[in-house]
């Protein structure tokens, strides 16, 4: 991992830093292409930023509803992703990043979509504050999108880990993703071995996705901290 640092302002909110890392990732998006697009908070700042250069692009392909809308109402094109055979770079923000470019990934539900973006592009640049890094994957509660008729079948898989499991909910009822399954939130997990975790548990019958983005993981972190934003190459 090598690492390099921009200067900035000393006092920034969180809401500034994801402003910092979503403007710094303009500098990965090529003119003339179509650039892959995450989902949450910070790829909204990232969005937002690209609307500044919507004329030098072809359009985007997005991993979830939210970010097409978004990407819409500023006027970018949003493309199928069966439509485009590969994309140079994909943006995106993550849950966890670990010190080799791992992630844990699906805190806004969107895990599957981006991962098949991710899947489909040469270069994922993923933005993220400083409280996403850590030196091993689990502590945040890993996302796994399940076929419905299998939720207590992988519950019990888990919990065979030593994980604890809850359905995600919304108004209280289960989230349904836009893919239409449900979504799990697995705790208690040390996930020392991410690659092989991935491996496993993809296995699984009734798994959609595994919020484990290690077989796509990222190629470059930008990282916004007090001190600036800094970039991570893995
Ligand atoms: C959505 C994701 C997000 O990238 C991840 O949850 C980080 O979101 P935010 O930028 O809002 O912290 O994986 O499924």
């Amino acid at each position: 991992m090598t690492q390099a640092q921009n200067p900035a302002p000393a006092v920034l909110s969180q809401d500034d830093l994801k402003t910092l890392v979503g403007q710094a990732a303009l500098k990965y998006v090529v003119p003339g292409e179509i650039v892959g697009v995450g989902t949450g908070s910070t790829v909204n700042k990232f969005i937002d930023a690209l609307a500044s250069m919507k004329d030098q692009i072809k359009g985007a392909v997005s991993s979830s509803v939210a970010s097409t809308e978004r990407l819409q109402a500023l006027g970018i094109t949003v493309f199928d992703c069966n439509d485009v055979a590969e994309l140079s770079v994909y943006i995106d923000g993550a849950d966890e990043v670990d010190p080799k470019g791992y992630l844990i990934k699906g805190g806004g539900a969107a895990l599957t979509r981006e991962k098949i973006v991710a899947a489909q592009s040469r270069q994922f640049v993923c933005i993220a504050d400083e409280s996403k890094l850590v030196k091993t994957l689990g502590k945040f509660p890993l996302p796994v999108e399940v076929i419905p008729m299998a939720i207590n079948r992988v519950t019990r898989q888990f919990e065979a880990m030593g994980g604890t499991v809850v359905v995600r909910l919304k108004d209280g009822a289960p989230l349904v993703t836009d893919n239409g399954q449900y979504i799990l939130d697995v705790t208690g997990l040390h996930i020392v071995d991410p690659l092989g975790f991935e491996s496993q548990v993809n296995q699984w019958p009734g798994v959609v996705t595994v919020g484990v983005f290690a077989f796509q993981k990222a190629q470059v972190c930008l990282i916004g901290a007090a001190g600036g934003v800094k970039t991570l190459t893995f």
